[in-house]
């Protein structure tokens, strides 16, 4: 079975973090978050081929996996305009090669059983299933609503707080047969979940599958930052990477992730839940904890950081303090003794040299 991943989005939501990198190469505990879906299909033994859909920023997800990674051939499907969740599907057709296959969002993390999933696709027969999950607040999604035999006979998109027909959303993988082509309008931008399932949905051909396990869909930032965090939990470890050097005095709290060469001076506090990029460099006092830290990053001593997320080869001069929800942007300078509060995005390459006490956006 060839299963399309979709990974071709803007990631707009992750601006500007997603400015200068897919949002399938975010570091999730020190590895790009495709590696996880790669290594997670590669253990499904039907799954042999991989077709990447990939728009935005193509190329530099096609120079990061190449041809075979996890023991899959990878193939790439390059869109020439965006083409949402449901064209990249119907621009794959030829490569699909009339059988089965599964697709799924890249911008995913999760450990649902596929083959539970494949088995029970061929056992109801439909032109599509889809994987769901169960959430508590099913608001932020959208709700469905399944008959007795497991098909899906409706919809909900972003219902009230407490009017959705169940707690199962759609997880974003789908296993599908050749006729779903038929449903979707060649090349222009097709939203699936609207334009093409609500139609399946209305002929009867369409099921969902409650899978269990762990999920989660990469969004926001605080998403992103959650996904750190649980990634690392599942591991509680505290990893290192090559020629990694910690003060002595230092304390690391598990669980963390630190890439090569990394520096941390003496009496910080790192952990718990941080994820540190390759070349990060810390100096002496600093106090770290859930945040991830792109590489290359610099913090000087005696500064802070606490639930945000730092870009690549920022700067946090000394004193410095970053607070929860907050984010700085690839290359931006923080300078002395400055105080950034809750909620505040820094652009990439700014510097700041007052303190930003209320949530915004600095441009
Ligand atoms: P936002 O812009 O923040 O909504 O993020 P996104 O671009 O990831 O959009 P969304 O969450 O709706 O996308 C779900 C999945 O579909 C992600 O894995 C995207 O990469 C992928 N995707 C979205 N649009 C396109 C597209 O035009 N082409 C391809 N190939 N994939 C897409």
């Amino acid at each position: 079975m060839k299963a399309l991943v979709l990974a071709g989005g803007f990631g707009t939501r992750l601006r500007p973090l997603s400015c200068s990198r897919p949002k399938m190469l975010f570091p999730i505990a020190n590895k790009p978050l495709i590696d996880y879906t790669l290594e997670a299909l590669s253990k499904e033994e039907s799954v042999d081929t991989v077709i990447l859909a990939v728009y935005y920023m193509a190329e530099s997800l096609v120079r990061y996996l190449g041809p075979t990674k996890y023991d899959l051939g990878i193939l790439y499907s390059r869109e020439q305009r965006p083409l949402g969740t449901g064209g990249p599907v119907k621009k794959a057709k030829d490569m699909l090669n009339g059988e089965s296959f599964m697709v799924m969002n890249g911008d995913l993390l999760t450990d649902f059983d596929y083959k539970r999933l494949i088995d029970y696709h061929k056992e109801k027969g439909g032109i599509a299933t889809i994987a769901l999950t169960q959430v508590n607040d099913p608001s932020r999604y959208g709700s469905v609503e399944l008959d007795w035999e497991g098909r899906i006979t409706r919809f909900v998109e972003k219902p009230e707080f407490g009017k959705a027909p169940s707690n199962l959303i759609n997880a974003g993988i789908y296993i599908m047969e050749p006729e779903i082509f038929d449903y979707i309008p060649d090349g222009r931008k097709v939203r699936i979940e609207t334009e093409v399932f609500p139609k399946l949905a209305e002929e009867q051909k369409l099921y969902g599958f409650e899978s269990h396990g762990f999920w989660m869909d990469i969004g926001e930032h605080h998403d992103y930052l959650s996904a750190n965090e649980r990634v690392l939990e599942r591991n509680n470890l505290n990893e290192c990477g090559e020629k990694t050097q910690i003060a002595p005095s230092t304390v690391i709290k598990k669980p963390c992730n630190f890439g090569d060469n990394v520096r941390i001076g003496a009496d910080c506090v790192i952990g718990p839940n941080v994820s540190l990029g390759n070349n990060v460099q810390i100096g002496k006092g600093c106090k770290i904890e859930n945040s991830v830290v792109f590489e290359g990053a610099t913090i000087e001593d005696y500064s802070s950081v606490k639930g945000a997320i730092l870009g690549e080869n920022s700067v946090l001069e000394r004193w410095v303090k970053v607070e929860s929800g907050s984010l700085v942007g690839d290359y931006a300078q923080i300078s002395d003794g400055v105080t950034i509060t809750e909620g505040v995005t820094i652009c990439p390459s700014k510097t700041i040299e007052e303190s930003i006490l209320t949530p915004k956006q600095v441009m």
